[in-house]
């Protein structure tokens, strides 16, 4: 089911006034008249779960930061979208850059926030153009501003996105992710002082929170499911006849995604594999009937994660793939933490080169070795995704790692390149990707090496 004006507008708000005529500027209104505490129970109420890959109860968090000590507290929104097959963030503020803008304004006034900060990638400028010309225009209306909302323009690579990293980045550091005890997040840390609460929340999380509280929690909770209440921006690329972007009542069949929204395979020959993003288990064809629904994904073993679908027909091999894949990972590991840094090259080493043909590069003990040593004692998720995307990928497709093992050459001449969205180009309906970094280059292992 397609659902029609809740973050992405039929047609783009251009102004103010489009946004002010579907309701904007009640959410804050709400929060005048609710006050803190209630908006933050108002939002438990409503069930939204975080939309930037773990889905974490956002209430959890705003009120964790509302209750904590301290008199300097901060949000900050993750418009990073640095997870290859994702553009819902981009396309939501390229299309309606109010709803984050005043989104950020309630989580701010939520948990007493002195600052408010918007983090996203320096070479996303159309989304941070329409931000600009977006909050001028609210601050002029006297709608936002209450607190100050800093853009922070940061660098084009994958760790910008994970939330310590991104704190690192806003007090001028490389994103490097800093060790923190457990569920602690701050920043701005001086000496003698300790950090200072702050709440890291998707663009898209954030950007629920006005219809929430204008419109209350049982009408969030009207579409969806229980336990992943509302919609989601999906986006779906690939092998598909469209390439789309699109909300949808989270709950809807993977299917109806495929099928009714990106028309099938272009090339109409079977689906291969589905990806979504470089840090989940590949998705079978088997599962096309599966819930989009966070519950739904991890009952086949993967995860919504932040819903960037990559549809593959059957020309592809999928090792050589997965390996691209891994090998993202692998040059996207900052290397603070050797498990990480060594075992995801290690695991994108061995797939390139049995895609190659070079089956006695690894063997299936190795590699399943080296996806159990990945996660030990790293201090963010990224190895934890390239256990799920390596581990999960031999689990669901041993036919075609088995045939590599065996060392028999590729049979597809096809090579798939790690899909980093650019832009959606309206006339053809597809995604304009980057260029082929050159991820693997250099992974290439000779036949002999064993670890
Ligand atoms: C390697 C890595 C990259 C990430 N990239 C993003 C990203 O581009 N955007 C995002 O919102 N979250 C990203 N995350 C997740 C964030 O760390 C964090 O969980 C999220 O911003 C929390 O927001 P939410 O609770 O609204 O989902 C990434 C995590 C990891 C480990
Ligand atoms: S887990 Fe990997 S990416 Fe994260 S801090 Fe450690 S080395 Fe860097």
């Amino acid at each position: 089911m397609t659902v029609q004006h809740r973050l992405l507008p039929e047609t783009p708000y251009r102004t103010l006034d489009d946004y002010r005529a579907a309701g904007g500027g009640e959410g804050l209104a709400a929060l005048d008249r609710l006050g803190p505490d209630a908006s933050i129970a108002e939002i438990r109420a409503s069930g939204l779960r975080g939309r930037g890959g773990a889905g974490f109860p956002t209430a959890i968090k705003l009120g964790g930061v509302a209750a904590a000590e301290g008199d300097r507290k901060f949000v900050v929104a993750n418009v990073s979208e640095g997870e290859p097959g994702t553009f819902k963030d981009r396309w939501m503020l390229q299309n309606n850059p109010y709803n984050l803008l005043e989104g950020i304004t309630i989580a701010g006034l939520a948990v007493g926030a002195e600052q408010a900060f918007i983090a996203i990638k320096h070479k996303h400028h159309t989304a941070i153009d329409r931000i600009e010309q977006a909050a001028v225009e609210m601050v002029d209306a006297g709608m936002i501003g209450q607190i100050p909302i800093t853009i922070v323009r940061g660098p084009d690579v994958y760790l910008f996105g994970e939330e310590k990293a991104m704190l690192e980045v806003i007090e001028g550091n490389d994103p490097k992710p800093r060790l923190y005890p457990p569920y602690m997040r701050g920043l701005f840390e001086t000496q003698g002082s300790s950090l200072h609460p702050t709440s890291v929340n998707n663009a898209e999380t954030l950007s629920h929170l006005p219809n929430i509280l204008a419109r209350g929690a049982d009408w969030f909770r009207s579409v969806g499911t229980d336990q992943s209440p509302g919609t989601m921006i999906f986006a779906l690329g690939g092998d598909t006849t469209v390439n789309t972007v699109v909300e949808l009542a989270l709950g809807t069949p993977m299917r109806e995604l495929v099928e009714v929204h990106g028309g099938g395979t272009e090339s109409g020959l079977p689906i291969k594999m589905i990806t979504n993003g470089v840090s989940n288990r590949p998705i079978r064809p088997e599962h096309l009937d599966v819930p989009l629904s966070y519950e739904g994904l991890q009952s086949i073993g993967t995860g919504l994660g932040s819903a960037g679908f990559t549809l593959y027909d059957d020309t592809i091999c999928s090792v050589q793939a997965i390996g691209a894949y891994a090998a993202f990972n692998a040059r996207g590991s900052c290397g603070q933490c050797v498990p990480c840094k060594v075992g995801a090259t290690e695991l994108a080493r061995r797939l390139i080169a049995l895609s190659e043909g070079r089956g006695g590069a690894a063997s299936m003990d190795e590699i399943a070795g080296w996806v159990a040593k990945v996660t030990d004692w790293n201090r963010c998720g990224l190895g934890a995704g390239q256990q799920a995307l390596v581990g999960g990928y031999i689990e669901e497709y041993p036919d075609d790692i088995g045939f590599h093992l065996a060392g028999e050459p590729c049979e597809s001449e096809r090579r798939v390149d790690v899909p980093v969205i650019a832009d959606w180009d309206r006339q053809t309906g597809k995604f304009v990707y980057y260029e082929t970094p050159g991820y693997t280059e250099g992974l290439e292992i000779p036949l002999d090496l064993t670890v």
